[in-house]
């Protein structure tokens, strides 16, 4: 079975690339490489181009059987300050992709949503059942394509998951692929940084939420983890069946609690400053993870522990 991996140049999509060509899958990865890396895409075969160039995934499409979409812009912030970027890839290319997938025989998709998706939560643990109320862009452009491939599902026979994701991180275990942002927002990276003398700290978005120590809490799941759910999605959708599933831990850490961690597993002090809260953050995101271990019999293999320690790992290499 061949898979496009659109996207499979970023940090997800290359991991799951990864996991797929492990699983005897053969797998071409599209990307545009706008956000994506090369070096990610090492040693696969690797098509450059945009999703909303259909004459060229129509090709691709003939040698596939189905489609994994990892293709998104995905900095919260960057989607209040510039939404028309946002809405233009994540929706209206997306949905050109999406299209052109229709077109060709290929019913099979894959789609990387978000825990962004529910906005504040109305009840943590966060089941699938809570209203999906995004409250930013990047969140409220998941939620549209999520809706678009409900909608296709019931009137074309599309099948999908939307697999939303809680927070990514670690990096995978044979070292090949990992992190990479530019800018780098995410909190391990950065807490890496301070560790490594590359910054002078790490900054605290804030410490007076209601929170046993006033940090925001986050369910951080290995995104090695996060690329077998998505095989098992392959898996699931050869049953003809369709749905949107939480990949997470369903464990919470705070802040402060990550940074200990990295102390304590890296060996190295981690300078912190307490600033502002970050305006969005909600206090406390953590998935109930039960869905996807009844439907796809998936759940968190890796702890935070290996998570930070596969990333440190990953952060050490000095090509980064
Ligand atoms: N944080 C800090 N300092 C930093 C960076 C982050 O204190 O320098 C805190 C944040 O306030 C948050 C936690 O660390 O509480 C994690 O922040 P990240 O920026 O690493 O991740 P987010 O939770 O903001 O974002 C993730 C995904 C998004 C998704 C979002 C849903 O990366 O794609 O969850 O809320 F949209």
């Amino acid at each position: 079975m061949a898979v496009l991996v659109v996207g499979g140049a970023g940090y997800i999509g290359s991991h799951a690339a990864h996991v797929l060509r492990r699983k005897g899958y053969d797998v071409i990865i599209y990307d545009d490489l706008s956000t994506g890396h090369k070096t990610l895409a090492d040693g696969f075969d690797l098509v450059i181009g945009d999703i909303a160039d259909s004459a060229k995934i129509a090709k691709l499409l003939s040698r596939c059987d189905a489609v994994m979409h990892f293709a998104a812009h995905a900095y919260v912030g960057e989607s209040v300050q510039n939404p028309k970027k946002y809405f233009h890839n994540n929706v209206t290319a997306a949905l050109t992709l999406l299209d052109t997938v229709m077109e060709s025989r290929v019913r099979k998709f894959i789609f990387s949503s978000t825990c962004a998706v529910y906005g504040n939560p109305v009840k943590v643990p966060i089941t699938e059942e809570n209203p999906r109320q995004p409250v930013n862009p990047y969140g409220a452009t998941k939620l549209a394509f999520e809706n678009a491939l409900e909608a296709y599902g019931r009137a074309y026979g599309l099948r999908f998951v939307s697999f939303r994701y809680f927070n990514a991180a670690g990096a995978d275990e044979n070292g090949k692929v990992g992190e990479l942002h530019a800018p780098e927002t995410h909190l391990i990276p950065l807490i890496f940084q301070a560790a490594q003398g590359k910054r002078a700290a790490v900054d605290i978005f804030g410490d007076d939420y209601p929170t046993a120590d006033g940090t925001c809490i986050r369910d951080y799941i290995h995104v090695t983890d996060l690329a077998e759910a998505h095989v098992l999605g392959l898996e699931y959708l050869s049953k003809g069946e369709s749905t949107a599933v939480n990949l997470g831990s369903g464990d919470g850490y705070s802040v402060k609690q990550v940074v200990a961690a990295v102390e304590r597993i890296t060996g190295r002090k981690v300078p912190t400053h307490i600033t502002a809260r970050r305006p969005g953050d909600p206090p406390e995101l953590v998935a109930d993870p039960a869905l996807a271990e009844k439907l796809l019999k998936w759940k968190a293999k890796r702890s935070l522990d290996d998570i930070i320690s596969t990333a440190w790992k990953w952060a050490q290499q000095s090509a980064h």
